[in-house]
C-alpha cells in the first residue's frame, strides 16, 4: 500500500511549488495536502494539481485547532508529515507576534502529538525551518552552520526557532524520527508580493516606489525554491532522525543590488527606489554552510541566482493576475 504523506502549508509559496514539482510525480505516495487558507494561501494555486492527481487530495484545517488535527491524523493514520504551514513574514511578526506563537508553535506541537500518538515506527516527519533562526552575521563572519547557536531576532524567527527546539525535543526524548531543514531566503514563482522579490517586480511593474530598508545593504543567501524543495524531498527520503540541514543557494546579495539587477532586467528607472526607516531589529546578513546536505544527502543547488530571478521574473509578467488575484483574498 502506498505511503501516505500529510503536505502542510501547500498552499503557499514554497509549499505549492513543492506540490507541482514533487508531489505530482510522486505516484507510489498518496499526498494529503492541508492547508487553512490564510491571507497567503490560495487554493486556486494548486486546484488543477490536486483535482488532477488521483494521489493528491486536499483538506482546508487549521493546524492550531487540536481536536481536529487529532481526528485526521486517527483517522488518516499518516506515515510521515512534511510541515511547511507558518506564519512567514517577519513585517507582520512584529506588528502582530501572538498568531506567530499559536501557528508556528502551538500549531507544530499538534502535529507532534498527533504524529507521535500513531505510533508508527516507520514515520517520518520533516520540520521545514529558516537561517534565520541562527540569528544575524557581520561581514566577515563564517557562513551558519547546522553548530551555529539558535539566537532569533524577531518574533518570527524566534518562532521558527522555539518549533525547531520542539521538534529536536521529541527525537531525544521520544526518539521520534524528525529532520529539520534550515533554508536561506527563497525565491521563485507563486510567492506572495509582500516578499521583496515579488514586491519589487509588482511594484516596479506599475511604476509605484520601491521601498528598500535603511541603507539597503543588508545582505541575504538567496536560493530558488525548486532547489530547496529537492532538499526537503531529499531530507524525507534520506535525512538521519534527529538532525538539522542547512540549504543556500551560494548567492549572497545585498538587497539593494537584488533591487537594482531587477529594474534592470525589467527596464525601469532606479528613481523608483525609495529608502524607508529601517526594519525594528532588522538582521544584518544571513549566509549558509550546506556542506552537509552536499555530503550527506547529495543536495547541491542547480539554479544560479541569474537563471532564477530571470525565470522568476518571467513568471510574474506571464501571471499579472495571479498577483491581482491573491492580492484580492
Ligand atoms: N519564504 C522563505 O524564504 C523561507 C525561507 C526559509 C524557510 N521558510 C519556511 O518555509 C515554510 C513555507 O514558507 P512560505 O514562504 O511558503 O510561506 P507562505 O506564507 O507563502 O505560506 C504559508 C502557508 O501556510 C498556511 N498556513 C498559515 N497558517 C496556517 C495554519 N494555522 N494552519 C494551516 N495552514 C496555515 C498559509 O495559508 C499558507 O498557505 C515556512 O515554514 C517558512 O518558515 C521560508
Amino acid at each position: 500500500m502506498s505511503k501516505k504523506i500529510l503536505l502542510t502549508g501547500c498552499a503557499g509559496f514554497i509549499g505549492s511549488n513543492f506540490v507541482k514539482e514533487i508531489a505530482v510525480n510522486e505516484k507510489g505516495y498518496n499526498f494529503v495536502v492541508l492547508d487553512a487558507l490564510t491571507y497567503a494561501g490560495h487554493y486556486p494555486t494548486i486546484q488543477k494539481d490536486i483535482e488532477g492527481n488521483d494521489h493528491l487530495s486536499f483538506v482546508e484545517m487549521d493546524i492550531r485547532d487540536k481536536e481536529s488535527i487529532e481526528k485526521l491524523f486517527q483517522t488518516e493514520k499518516f506515515d510521515g508529515v512534511i510541515h511547511f504551514a507558518a506564519e512567514s513574514h517577519v513585517d507582520n511578526s512584529i506588528t502582530n507576534p501572538n498568531i506567530f506563537v499559536e501557528t508556528n508553535v502551538l500549531g507544530t506541537l499538534n502535529l507532534l502529538n498527533s504524529s507521535l500518538a500513531l505510533n508508527n515506527p516507520d514515520f517520518k516527519f520533516v520540520h521545514v525551518s529558516t537561517d534565520e533562526v541562527y540569528g544575524t552575521l557581520s561581514e566577515t563572519d563564517p557562513a551558519f552552520t547546522e553548530n551555529n547557536p539558535i539566537e532569533p531576532n524577531s518574533p518570527y524567527s524566534a518562532s521558527k526557532a522555539s518549533s525547531d527546539l520542539l521538534v529536536r525535543s521529541y527525537f531525544e526524548t521520544y526518539k521520534f524520527n524528525a529532520v529539520i531543514t534550515r533554508c536561506s531566503n527563497n525565491y521563485g514563482p507563486y510567492q506572495f508580493p509582500e516578499k521583496l522579490i515579488p514586491l519589487m517586480i509588482s511594484n516596479a511593474l506599475e511604476n509605484k516606489s520601491l521601498p528598500v530598508y535603511g541603507d539597503g545593504r543588508n545582505i541575504r543567501d538567496w536560493i530558488y525554491v525548486a532547489d530547496h524543495n529537492r532538499g526537503v524531498w531529499d531530507c524525507f527520503l534520506k535525512g538521519k532522525a534527529g538532525e538539522a540541514y542547512n540549504f543556500g543557494g551560494d548567492a549572497e546579495k545585498r538587497n539593494i543590488d537584488v533591487v537594482k539587477t531587477l529594474l534592470s532586467v525589467l527596464d525601469k528607472s532606479e528613481d523608483l527606489i525609495t529608502f524607508v526607516e529601517d526594519r525594528k531589529g532588522h538582521d544584518w546578513r544571513y549566509a549558509m554552510d550546506f556542506s552537509k546536505a552536499v555530503s550527506d544527502l547529495g543536495w547541491k543547488p542547480q539554479v544560479t541566482f541569474e537563471e532564477g530571478l530571470k525565470k522568476t521574473v518571467d513568471w510574474y509578467l506571464e501571471n499579472r493576475e495571479w498577483c491581482k488575484e491573491v492580492q484580492k483574498s
